[in-house]
């Protein structure tokens, strides 16, 4: 997948660092070249030695280094490669990077480089939340910088949530994307997700607890693969992922309208929670209660059913998939609603409070298709996502 292609691999000063050995050894499985570069902190966690002997090669370190500035400069260094890659990007590196600081060998190379870069974010969770953090990477994402993960989960520190660094095979994958290799490269797929808002009046809406974990995620993972995501979003908690084309809609008419825009597309996911019925005597103005203890009576209209319309249309991707939550008789609720809808596969999960899935970090699926119901282990949305996108680029072939 990476035939020939020259990485070169930057290591953060993280825990994380110790994948970054694995990472050397899957970029040159894939047929890759690593040339290694260790920040001072990096060397703290791996030495220079295990790091040069998996590579086999030189690994850079200082950044006033003669030798190294006579053999190969480092605006030559950043230069001569195919992608950057930041693994683990600690919060300290982002941060230089978002503030084009050049410093120390690697952040000189970021600056230097006009090539793309790819960054793996590994830190505390804390760090990763942090206001500043978050706006370094948004800094960062404008500028056209990829990013892989982090994921979710147990961390080195002992607490648990987003903050660890991708897992060595996806960061090969997002590699192969960035160069233009995944296996989705050249594929249009469509994503929906999150909740829809349905106005009652101009301060009030229906919605439901969806989160957009899993669709953010599943459109992350698609875009690792290589494909062309259009991420058309409800308002969710979870932010968008970067390197997809976002559209924002409210309600479910607005993102009907916006899914028959982004066609045509080979594979529709459809992951987001839209609301079936909407208030059609919903007020412009706010709704006051008028002394007499009534309270309003609203009118429900049916919405859009995006995902049949879909199934059914002109403009049918080759791939659809559907979401089924359901709270009882989950396999033969999903296994009708595939028929009913005219969608390939059904995702379906129970969605019961109980499993805590909703607004959730994992998830427990059954994936319904016309072979019939295979059940998933419960796993990490992220993890879910990962195995839906590989299942969806099997499928393409
Ligand atoms: N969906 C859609 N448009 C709607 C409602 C649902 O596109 N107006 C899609 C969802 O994105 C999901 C699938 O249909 O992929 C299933 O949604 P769900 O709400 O579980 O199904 P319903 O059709 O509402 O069925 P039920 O009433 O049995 O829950």
């Amino acid at each position: 997948m990476l035939a020939g292609k020259r990485i070169l691999l930057i290591i953060g000063g993280g825990i994380a660092a110790y994948k970054s050995l694995e990472l050397i050894r899957l970029i040159q499985k894939a047929g890759g070249v690593v040339t290694p570069v260790l920040t001072r902190a990096g060397a703290e966690f791996v030495t220079p030695l295990s790091v040069g002997a998996l590579a086999k090669a030189k690994v850079h370190q200082a950044l006033f280094d003669l030798t190294s500035e006579a053999e190969m400069g480092h605006i030559e260094l950043s230069r001569s490669a195919d992608l950057v890659v930041v693994a683990p990007a600690t919060a300290d590196l982002l941060a230089k990077m978002a503030g084009g600081r050049a410093d120390d060998l690697a952040s000189t190379l970021l600056l230097a480089t006009d090539k793309r870069v790819l960054v793996a974010p590994a830190m505390n969770v804390r760090m990763w939340q942090h206001p500043a953090t978050r706006r370094n990477l948004a800094v960062l994402q404008a500028d056209g910088v990829l990013t892989v993960g982090p994921d979710e989960g147990e961390m080195a520190c002992g607490e648990y949530g987003p903050g660890r660094m991708a897992e060595p095979a996806a960061i090969v994958a997002a590699i192969g994307a960035a160069l233009g290799g995944g296996p989705l490269a050249g594929r249009h797929v469509l994503v929906t997700s999150g909740p829809t808002h349905e106005p009652i009046d101009p301060v009030r809406y229906i919605a439901n607890r969806s989160s957009g974990a899993q669709g953010a995620a599943i459109a992350a993972a698609l875009r690792d693969l290589g494909a062309k995501v259009t991420f058309v979003t409800g308002p969710a908690e979870v932010a968008a992922p970067g390197g997809v084309a976002v559209v924002r809609v409210e309600t479910a008419q607005e993102m009907a309208a916006a899914v028959s825009a982004a066609l045509p597309a080979d594979v529709a996911v459809m992951a987001a929670a839209v609301a079936d019925w909407r208030v059609v005597n919903a007020s412009a103005q706010k709704l006051k209660k008028d002394g007499s203890g009534t309270p309003p009576a609203l009118e429900f209209g049916v919405n859009p059913d995006i995902l049949a319309t879909i199934s059914t249309g002109a403009q049918r991707p080759r791939l659809v998939v559907g979401f089924a939550a359901e709270t009882t008789d989950v396999v033969a609720h999903a296994t009708a609603k595939r028929l009913r809808k005219g969608c390939d596969w059904i995702v379906a999960n129970d969605v019961s409070p109980a499993t805590g899935i909703m607004g959730g970090t994992e998830n427990a699926v059954t994936l319904i298709s016309k072979d019939g119901a295979e059940v998933w282990p419960r796993m990490s949305k992220q993890a879910v996502a990962q195995q839906l996108a590989a299942r969806i680029a099997e499928a393409l072939v």
